[in-house]
């Protein structure tokens, strides 16, 4: 498996051989998984998170024209901006860069063009948080190569921007601070209340976090995610509290004459107990409870939250059957994506091999699998 120091000597390499020169700057940084707390970043919980062995690498260097040229390596494709920064973007990853270029010109004035190879091994739109990771080593480049200090949360936010400005995605910031804290072997607890956050050592022994991508895109999903922001924001006004746990009965009885706002918040009120629990469960090395806690917040998300499909259902019924299996979810935005699971580790093969089987026969795909 390529390391993280290999994809940025790759990338350094790419760069040489693209533009026949050294960049000046290069970074890298990793997708995430979320084990708990989902849809609770916007909604001011809490959720924990990992960095996972996968990354996005950016280098970068100064040019002496106005131009600005980024080639992609993984779609081998290039697109040219100026420092004008005129939108001529045809594609989605170019939105990500001239969007990422337009943030830091607002910190900076982009007098002279860049040269930009990006280069990565993050499955793209399945919910390992690619994009995020791609706005946060571009903007880090950019930032590093002006040696301009910026604070952590500050890099966050403004990546948040991009998502928000450049690409309409009212995302919260779980991703981009997941991939920012990223620490190896240690869970990152965030608290989307005040935006603090600490580093819990991974203590769960015997058992793996395994990745199941579903092979089903959530590109579409955009406006779905949306209207769960939207339907939240509705409830907190609604019930006129902002701190999730202050919402009492009657703060609920509000909401009792929305249904959908009802089951939103039942998810989200269940989901932050759960990321409670879960923190027990990790510090205690409690695999059991971990796996249930797991199961409990894919039941809130299907039915409570409404963000899963009958792909991923499948994923987690038929993971029942097997004893090697202590419990997974659907994971990130939802309507597709990946499932983040608990397997005992000396039987992820067996397990691998159950689920594979039956879901290739059922819908005539095959899985991708990432131990993380
Ligand atoms: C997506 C968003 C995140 C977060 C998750 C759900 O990954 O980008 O901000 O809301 O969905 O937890």
């Amino acid at each position: 498996m390529i390391n993280k120091e290999q994809i940025i000597s790759k990338t350094i390499n790419s760069f040489i051989e693209y533009f026949d020169s050294k960049p000046e700057f290069t970074c890298a940084y990793p997708g995430r998984v979320n084990l708990i707390g989902e849809h609770l970043d916007y909604n001011r919980g809490m959720s924990i998170s990992c960095g996972i062995n996968k990354w996005i690498a950016v280098s970068v260097s100064n040019r002496k024209d106005n131009k600005i040229v980024v080639q992609s390596e993984n779609l081998k494709s290039e697109i040219i901006f100026t420092t004008d920064l005129e939108d001529n973007t045809t594609e989605l990853w170019h939105k990500y860069v001239f969007g990422s270029l337009s943030v830091f010109a607002c910190h900076h004035q982009l007098k002279k063009g860049l040269n930009i190879i990006i280069n990565g091994n993050i499955p793209m739109g399945s919910g390992l948080s690619s994009s995020a990771a791609l706005e946060v080593a571009l903007l880090s480049a950019y930032f590093n190569l002006f040696n301009i200090e910026i604070d952590k949360l500050e890099l966050a936010k403004l990546c948040q921007k991009i998502e928000h400005e450049y690409l309409l995605i009212d995302s919260g910031l779980l991703d981009q601070l997941s991939s920012i804290y990223a620490k190896h072997n240690y869970y990152t607890l965030i608290n989307f209340q005040d935006l603090s956050h600490s580093h819990m050592e991974n203590n769960i022994e015997g058992a793996s976090l395994l990745v199941i991508n579903s092979m089903i895109k959530r590109e579409l999903a955009i406006s779905k995610y949306t209207k769960r922001v939207e339907e939240c924001k509705k409830g907190f006004q609604i019930i006129n509290q902002t701190q999730l746990d202050k919402i009492s009965d009657l703060d609920l009885k509000k909401i009792e004459l929305y249904p959908i706002l009802k089951k939103r918040f039942s998810h989200i009120l269940s989901e932050y107990r759960r990321v409670h629990q879960m923190k027990n469960c990790i510090i205690n090395n409690n695999v059991i409870d971990a796996g249930k806690i797991l199961i409990e917040s894919h039941n809130s998300l299907k039915q409570d939250y409404e963000v899963s499909c009958k792909e991923i259902d499948f994923l987690i019924d038929i993971s029942m059957e097997s004893k090697d299996w202590y419990g997974g979810r659907i994971m990130g935005g939802g309507f597709g994506g990946c499932t983040i699971n608990l397997v005992r580790t000396k039987s992820v093969n067996k397990y691998i091999d159950l689920v594979n089987r039956n879901y290739k026969s059922e819908f005539d795909l095959d899985l991708e699998f990432y131990l993380i």
